[in-house]
């Protein structure tokens, strides 16, 4: 807690006791112009309890700070109490909160004790990811970030759609036009090709949608040659996404897909049926809605009893409750499937009351490319190797421009090219649609990721220049002039950011605070002298750096943004 606050509360409900600490610790705000001071108490709040008005309690608030050396001044305007701190003593009060990390271990008090279930980036088995998987992934992998750093457990769960009738389709088309051998070779973009391909003969054929048909059923009860093939798209498939993943530094605790809960399937019918949740509707058993809800009725079984994409996902919240006994459950999906989702939140809520509130989707807007920036594959996909490909050769080229020496350039060019798509896509909203555009992204000025990577090479490249004499004796007050101040400011938010980018499930609340950052770092590095400073100055603008530096490194981890320590 901030000392500034916490003595002033004190003083003040000591002084009134109608006035609770509490009460005023929750009423400081900013200040509505930065120049008024560092925090502000309107006291408005307290004109009811106090009887007077705000300017008359605003004076009578300032006469018991004379002489209190924690504030430099304390002013009234109009019935806003505005306190600028003693600059020293906030300084060291925040850079003190950050040695010996702190900070962090603060940070990671939050969750504690408290589990997220997320379920994201889940691709389609033989299907090649695209930049629609994109969003998914990232923004995923990056709310677990925050979640885990808050303290929370956070389980991470791959929920692959590797269920279903077109897994049949494929198995036709293999045993018919290929073989084990050839898609072993061939991998994942000949398993598309294939997939395309019967849709197109299908139809002319028909006939081969019933012997598609036949193919599922085979993998239903089990038979030999109908596994081996579905085990053999999955493995396909995983070998491919996992060097996207690898790429993108994404990893589950779990992959379980849609197949993981066909076991459990009789059961969650049979619990539903029990609850009289169910009903059959022209041979399908269905969940019907209240009329308030305003949806149509979920298919749980159709009249052939195959089951569905929601009875899986029914069946997987059940058991996601059961065994990790979650406090909330995240799914990451674009609008799409919002009705999807709120059917099943609706049918586990209706289940199992308990759940009310644990459950929740989290949408994102889409990803879209102008026209002929990225070509499309069979199938309209535009495959997310490709995308990641073309940034790290386009970074290639940017590097080669302006004659960057580095070790290894096809590395750092890759961590470029990761970061400029990673930024991108998280420093928006997740809510807003995206339409990429390689030269804004890869630029590396304005709010970029290459921006933000090349704010931490100078933070590196100023702490590898100066071998600092490792005083623990810091003179704070060298840190008071306005650009070390402003910088020092920013820092402090950093605990309240993560915070809000939980709240929100926002991680373009660290992107924006990461900008922030970079902004006061580099004002601060163009008016202060480091490099030959006088020693105690250089000495405590060090100390500065290297805070901010393993804020900023550990803003970046959040995101994903691989860290460049060259370029
Ligand atoms: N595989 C699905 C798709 O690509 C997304 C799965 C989302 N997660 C879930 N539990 N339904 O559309």
């Amino acid at each position: 807690m901030n000392i500034f606050k916490l003595q002033a509360a004190k003083i003040l409900s000591t002084n009134y006791p109608d006035l609770s600490q509490n009460l005023i610790l929750d009423s400081f705000e900013l200040p509505k112009n930065s120049e008024f001071g560092d925090m502000a108490l309107p006291c408005f709040k307290f004109a009811k309890a106090l009887r007077k008005s705000p300017i008359q309690i605003a004076d009578d608030f300032i006469s018991l700070f004379h002489g209190n050396e924690l504030y430099e001044s304390i002013t009234n305007i109009k019935g806003y109490l505005n306190f600028k701190f003693s600059k020293t003593i906030y300084i060291k009060s925040v850079l003190d909160n950050y040695t010996n990390e702190n900070i962090f271990a603060e940070l990671s008090l939050f969750g504690k004790n408290k589990t997220m279930v997320i379920d994201y980036s889940h691709p389609n088995v033989a299907k090649n990811m695209g930049i629609h998987n994109l969003r998914s992934t990232i923004i995923g992998q990056s709310l677990y970030n925050i979640f885990e750093s808050l303290g929370y457990k956070a389980i991470g769960v791959n929920h692959l759609g590797d269920w279903g009738t077109q897994f049949g389709k494929l198995m036709w088309a293999l045993e018919k036009w290929s073989s084990i051998e050839e898609v072993e070779e061939k991998g994942i973009l000949f398993l598309n090709e294939n997939y395309v391909r019967f849709h197109k003969e299908a139809e002319k054929n028909p006939s081969m949608e019933d012997e598609a048909r036949k193919w599922f059923k085979k993998l239903e009860d089990n038979d030999l040659d109908a596994v081996k093939w579905w085990k053999l798209f999955i493995k396909i498939s995983m070998e491919s996404y996992k060097k996207i993943y690898k790429r993108l530094d994404v990893s589950f605790d779990f992959v379980t897909g849609e197949s993981f809960y066909i076991q459990f399937l009789a059961e969650t019918i049979a619990k539903l049926e029990t609850a009289n949740l169910t009903e059959i509707s022209e041979g399908a058993l269905v969940v019907k809605f209240d009329e308030s809800d305003n949806m149509p009725p979920c298919l749980l079984k159709k009249s052939d009893g195959a089951t569905l994409y929601g009875t899986r996902d029914v069946a997987a919240v059940m058991y996601r409750l059961k065994v990790f006994n979650p406090d909330v459950i995240l799914y990451i999906t674009d609008i799409a499937q919002q009705l999807h989702f709120n059917q099943v939140f609706n049918i586990i809520e209706k289940y199992n009351p308990s759940s009310k509130g644990k459950l929740e989707h989290i949408i994102f807007g889409r990803l879209s490319f102008p026209d002929g920036q990225m070509s499309t594959r069979k199938g309209n996909i535009i495959p997310l190797n490709e995308v990641l490909d073309k940034a790290r050769d386009k970074v290639l080229e940017i590097l080669d421009e302006r004659e960057v020496e580095v070790p290894d350039k096809y590395e750092t060019a890759e961590k470029i090219g990761i970061g400029a798509v990673i930024f991108n896509d998280l420093s928006r909203g997740r809510i807003k649609n995206i339409e990429f555009d390689w030269d804004q992204i890869l630029s590396f000025e304005g709010e970029t990721g290459p921006h933000i990577q090349y704010s931490y090479v100078r933070m590196h490249n100023i702490l590898e220049r100066v071998k600092c004499s490792d005083t623990s004796e810091i003179d704070f007050s060298a840190l008071t002039d306005e650009y070390s101040y402003e910088l020092i400011k920013t820092l402090e938010q950093f605990s309240k950011k993560v915070i809000q980018a939980h709240d929100d499930r926002e991680p373009s609340v660290i992107a924006h605070y990461l900008i922030e950052l970079a902004k006061n770092f580099n004002r601060f590095y163009r008016n202060n002298r480091i490099i030959d400073a006088p020693k105690d100055v250089q000495d405590s603008r060090i100390h500065l750096v290297k805070i901010l530096i393993s804020v900023y490194g550990k803003c970046m981890n959040l995101l994903g943004l691989p860290i460049v320590e060259k370029m």
